[in-house]
C-alpha cells in the first residue's frame, strides 16, 4: 500500500459559533488524500470479502481497517484538543452510515462525550441525493447551549450535511462542528465548512465500514471498492 503518507496539513477554520463564540484552534488534523492507485486489488490469490462472506463481490480494499482506526484516533485527539466547553460534546450520529464511525470515534475520544442519533433520508436516486431531506428519526433531547458535533461517514454532494447544519442551527446550540471520516471532493455540490475530515477519496463506488449498497457491506471493517459486476 502506498500513498498514505501524502497527508497535507488541513487549515483548521474556527468552529462555527452559533452564538458568535469562536473556539480556539487546537492541534488540528491532517486530511489524507487517497487515490484509486492506493487501492489494493482483489485477485486470484486474495479476496478481501471472503472473511466476511462476500466472496467475489469486492474489487479492492481502498482503506484498510488499521488505517481507518489510526485516523479516527487522530481525529478524536484533535476534537478533544479543541474542546473548551464545560459540558461534554454531544455527538450526533447520522444513521445509518455513521454508526461504525461514531462508536469507534467515541471510544477514541480522550474526553467524555454524549451520544445522540438522527436518521434522515434524502430524496433522489439510489446513487445521488437531491438535497431535499426528511427526518426519519429526530434527536431525543434539547441541544440548546451544547457543543454539537455531527459525526458523518461520508460527504458526497454535501447536500445532506448542508441541510442538517441549517436545521440544527435553529435549535440554539453553542457551536456546531462536523467530523467526517470520508469526503469525495470531486462530487461536492455544496461547500460545507467541515473542521475535521479523515480522508479525501475518489468518486469510486465505496462500501464498508458503515457504507452500504442495498443495505449490504456496512459490516466490513475496511473501506473497499465494490466490484462493478455487483451494480452494473
Ligand atoms: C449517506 C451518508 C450521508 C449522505 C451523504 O447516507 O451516510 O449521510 O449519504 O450524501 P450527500 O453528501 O450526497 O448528501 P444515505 O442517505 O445513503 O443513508 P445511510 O447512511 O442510511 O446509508
Amino acid at each position: 500500500m502506498t500513498g498514505f503518507d501524502s497527508s497535507i496539513p488541513n487549515a483548521v477554520p474556527p468552529a462555527i459559533g452559533v452564538d458568535g463564540a469562536v473556539a480556539a484552534p487546537g492541534a488540528g488534523v491532517s486530511t489524507t488524500y487517497v487515490t484509486s492507485a492506493d487501492a489494493v486489488p482483489a485477485g486470484p490469490a486474495w479476496d478481501p470479502g471472503t472473511e466476511h462472506g462476500y466472496d467475489g463481490e469486492l474489487a479492492a480494499v481502498l482503506i484498510p481497517a488499521e488505517t481507518l482506526q489510526a485516523k479516527i484516533t487522530e481525529l478524536a485527539r484533535a476534537v478533544a484538543a479543541d474542546h473548551t466547553y464545560d459540558t461534554p460534546p454531544l455527538l450526533i450520529c447520522v444513521l445509518k452510515g455513521a454508526v461504525m464511525f461514531v462508536t469507534d470515534f467515541a471510544r477514541a475520544l480522550p474526553i467524555p462525550s454524549e451520544l445522540e442519533f438522527m436518521a434522515v433520508s434524502s430524496y433522489g436516486s439510489a446513487t445521488s441525493s437531491s438535497g431535499v431531506v426528511r427526518i426519519l428519526k429526530d434527536l431525543d433531547r434539547d441541544i440548546t447551549g451544547r457543543r454539537v458535533i455531527i459525526v458523518e461517514d461520508i460527504i458526497d454532494s454535501g447536500l445532506t450535511l448542508s441541510w442538517l447544519l441549517k436545521n440544527l442551527a435553529t435549535r440554539g446550540p453553542a457551536a456546531i462542528d462536523i467530523v467526517a471520516l470520508l469526503r469525495k471532493p470531486e462530487a461536492v455540490k455544496v461547500e460545507v465548512d467541515v473542521r475535521y475530515v479523515g480522508f479525501d477519496i475518489p468518486t469510486d463506488f465505496v462500501v464498508g465500514y458503515g457504507l452500504d449498497y442495498n443495505e449490504r457491506y456496512r459490516d466490513l471493517p475496511f473501506v473497499g471498492l465494490l466490484g462493478e459486476h455487483m451494480y452494473r
